[in-house]
């Protein structure tokens, strides 16, 4: 399924559209497509600022659309610079919930030139969904969007 999905998410970005757009389509191919992915977005740090700030995304609209570094699932993979896989959200202190029916999410962090500058957070409705296939694939997704950023 990931290695089909590749080509697709490539074609997206090299299309003439406006980088927005693009990651919008990126967003919407992916909740589609992949049946354990609820909600599928992308934050990125805001300015100067220490703080990330909500980009496109698909799913239920969210009241977190500026996360503090260090804030969340999302405010931490900003500092740490790590995959963060939350098999099950019940389980963490630090996480910011967005929807009840969110039971699992995953953060892969978006570097462009080896410097941290956003993320692409999932998340699902399934407990225990992902797996490192799905941090490969994400990755994946994220160095193909760096090159367009
Ligand atoms: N759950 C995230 C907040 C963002 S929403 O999932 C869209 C977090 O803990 O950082």
């Amino acid at each position: 399924m990931f290695e089909a999905l590749k080509p697709q998410v490539t074609k997206i970005l090299s299309q003439e559209e406006s980088v927005e757009n693009r990651l919008l389509s990126v967003c919407d191919l992916l909740k589609k497509e992949i049946e354990h992915y609820d909600w599928v977005g992308f934050y990125f740090k805001n300015g100067d600022k220490e703080e990330l700030k909500l980009g496109p995304y698909v799913g239920e609209p969210t009241d977190h659309t500026i996360i503090p570094f260090g804030k969340g699932i999302c405010g931490q993979v900003a500092v740490s610079n790590e995959n963060f896989v939350v098999p099950d959200v019940a389980a963490q202190d630090n996480y910011i919930a967005c929807s009840i029916t969110v039971k699992s999410e995953i953060v892969i962090p978006l570097f462009k030139d080896g410097e941290n500058i956003g993320q692409i957070d999932i998340d699902s409705n399934t407990p225990y969904p992902f797996s490192e296939e799905d941090e490969r694939f994400l990755e994946y997704v994220n160095e193909q969007v760096a090159q367009i950023l």
